[in-house]
């Protein structure tokens, strides 16, 4: 259990929970979840007895709503907002965590809450799951990895659609698009993110950590350098196995 005031961290059987826990304003991601998620995220990196992490949002209706209007609207510009939530890079740390991250998400997924469920390595959405990349209606664009991650994820020309028109996206044709590996009810949501975190928690920590990072790094390299990697991984796994 966490003392933190706008998420909730806990560990249960070797897996994370981080729960973003600002139901009153549709976990909307303000300065504060920036500094506790900081500090879970490093606890999910470091902490050995948690092999899987799975990522939710309170109350019914929302993941996450988005970066918090009111502090956006407070601070003197847009721009130092963005400055300000940069302090800290919490995007960098999610996207180095090489234990498997799962966002379970239901509701609105927008803006920052997409990027959030874009750093986990699978998504699974309930039913009434509403995507949408907001920002250039804004008038700015996604400043938490979103532009690079959307297009891994989904395709090139999808990821410009949903982004440079506004369009929001259902759970249905979400999954259609890949952003989401699963639909499921919204009762069933919790219990298959654990089924699956599950599954992968019984598995040597090492190997799984390294096939996560040899998928992901990849993907960024030429097949080439891709298989080089593979095998590199792969003797450090067997050597990791022979201490
Ligand atoms: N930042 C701060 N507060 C937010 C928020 C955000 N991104 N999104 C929702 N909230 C708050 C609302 O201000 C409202 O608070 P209140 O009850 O004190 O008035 C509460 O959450 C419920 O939202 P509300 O707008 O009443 O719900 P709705 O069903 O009418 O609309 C949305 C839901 C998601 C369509 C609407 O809240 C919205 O457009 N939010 C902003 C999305 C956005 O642009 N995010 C930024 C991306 S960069």
């Amino acid at each position: 259990m966490s003392n933190f005031e706008v998420i909730i961290y806990q560990k249960q059987n070797n897996i994370g929970y981080v729960t973003l826990n600002r139901p009153q304003a549709l976990n909307a991601y303000n300065i504060q979840m920036r500094d506790e998620l900081y500090q879970a995220l490093g606890a999910i990196k470091d902490d050995p007895e948690v092999r899987v992490a799975i990522f939710v949002g309170a109350g019914e209706r929302a993941f996450c709503a988005g970066a918090d209007l009111t502090e956006f609207l407070t601070a003197p510009s847009p721009v130092i907002a963005r400055q300000v939530r940069w302090e800290r890079d919490v995007w960098g740390l999610f996207l180095s965590i090489s234990k498997p991250l799962i966002a379970a998400l239901h509701g609105y997924v927008l803006g920052s809450g997409i990027e959030i469920a874009l750093c986990c390595d699978i998504r699974l959405a309930a039913e009434d799951t509403q995507f949408g990349m907001p920002e250039p209606g804004l008038g700015i664009i996604p400043a938490a990895g979103g532009t690079q991650t959307l297009p891994r994820v989904i395709s090139r020309a999808k990821a410009l659609e949903i982004l440079l028109t506004g369009r929001w996206i259902n759970a249905e044709e979400a999954l259609r698009l890949k952003l989401v590996n699963q639909v499921v009810s919204r009762k069933e949501l919790l219990p298959m993110a654990e089924k699956l975190a599950n599954k992968i928690a019984v598995h040597n920590p090492v190997a799984i950590s390294y096939a996560k990072q040899v998928i992901i790094r990849g993907l960024d390299l030429s097949l080439e350098q891709g298989l080089e990697l593979e095998a590199r991984l792969g003797n450090l796994v067997l050597s990791s196995r022979q201490h």
